[in-house]
């Protein structure tokens, strides 16, 4: 079986910007969906993850995948098992006898995992992360080192790191078809609601494409040191007040209410003591500082600022 570079399970929203950016790169890549429906014009293998299944049956389902040198697993896996069911069963269907021979096939994958998963704990009904101000805390600043929440994601997440896998923890994603301005109709649809909106950290597609894309082109070294059981909060460096950018929307060109959601602004920021906008992170009590991965990776985002 010829060794392609990525294979992308779960060829969703991200992949969209990733496609076009791998064939312009001449990146080898295949890519999978539940119902083998063309991505970006591309042809996608049809394959569902079920660790509920009878074990053979999930194994042979993973079998058939291609051999890949980095595999990019895009949909949240949940609890301990998955995880390693994965890893093993690819790493054990997938060796060769020149992989194998540089890797002792039950310690050590020679295979790159990376997971997509989440930088915050998710409002129901919102594709965005969001908390309440908490004027009371003294740092507000969390990094990828800060003590993370047991979820089953996060579980599983630990899991393929203690794997030799790799976890981008996205911010919001944004680009495209999905934009901050859409989501305020939801987020901000009282007074009330709003009252309680504090940061939010975004990411744009484009950049979490040109990420993966430079950690699959930085091969051995890059793997090493970026790669290879590191958890990475990635942001694009902004820290938004959400009552800053409902304020800074106010003009109608993104829809009906704007200019009401805007006035409600204004009343809070008086009854808040709120001077200026956007507040402080300190009044907002939470800001990611997400510099260590773009400076690992060398990069800068390059859509910073959303709207
Ligand atoms: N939305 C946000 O703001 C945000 C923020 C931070 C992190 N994230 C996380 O970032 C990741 C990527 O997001 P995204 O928007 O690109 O995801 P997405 O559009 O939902 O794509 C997920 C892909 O995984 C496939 N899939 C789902 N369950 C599967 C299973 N059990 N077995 C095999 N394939 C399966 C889906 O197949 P089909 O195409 O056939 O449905 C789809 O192609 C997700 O884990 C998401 O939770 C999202
Ligand atoms: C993990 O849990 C989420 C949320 O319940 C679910 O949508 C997803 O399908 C689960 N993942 C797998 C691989 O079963
Ligand atoms: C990373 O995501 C997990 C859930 O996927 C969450 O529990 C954890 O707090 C996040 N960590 C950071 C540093 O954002
Ligand atoms: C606010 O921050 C303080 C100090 O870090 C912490 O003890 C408290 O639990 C936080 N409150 C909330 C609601 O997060």
């Amino acid at each position: 079986m010829e060794e392609i570079s990525l294979l992308i399970l779960g060829a969703g929203w991200t992949a969209t910007f990733l496609i076009p950016l791998l064939q312009s790169k001449k990146i080898t890549f295949a890519a999978t969906t539940t119902t083998g429906r063309p991505v970006a014009d591309v042809p996608t293998i049809p394959f569902k993850f079920d660790p509920s299944a009878p074990e053979d049956e999930a194994r042979s389902a993973i079998a058939s995948l291609p051999r890949a040198r980095y595999i990019l697993i895009t949909f949240p896996l949940n609890d301990t098992g998955p995880a390693k069911l994965l890893v093993e069963a690819y790493t054990a269907t997938h060796l060769t006898p020149t992989s194998s021979s540089s890797a002792a096939a039950h310690t050590l994958t020679p295979f790159r995992f990376i997971q997509l998963g989440s930088s915050g704990i998710w409002q129901p009904g919102s594709p965005y992360q969001t908390t309440a101000p908490n004027t009371t805390n003294t740092d507000p600043w969390k990094t990828r080192h800060s003590p993370i929440s047991t979820t089953p994601r996060s579980i599983a997440e630990t899991e393929l790191l203690s794997l030799g896998g790799c976890v981008l923890n996205l911010s919001g994603l944004w680009g495209g078809s999905r934009s901050p301005r859409n989501w305020a109709r939801r987020v901000a649809h009282t007074k009330e609601l709003l009252r309680g909106k504090a940061s939010l950290h975004l990411i744009h597609g484009l950049d979490v494409a040109r990420a993966l894309v430079a950690i699959v082109e930085g091969g051995e070294g890059k793997w090493e040191t970026v790669g290879r059981g590191q958890r990475w909060m990635v942001t694009d460096g902004f820290v938004y007040d959400w009552w800053g950018m409902v304020a800074g929307w106010a003009d109608g060109e993104g829809g009906e209410g704007e200019e009401e959601r805007a006035r409600w602004v204004w009343e809070l920021m008086r009854e808040e003591g709120i001077k200026g906008l956007p507040r402080s992170v300190e009044v907002l009590g939470r800001g990611y500082d997400g510099r260590e991965f773009w400076e690992a990776l060398g990069l800068v985002p390059l859509e910073g600022h959303a709207s």
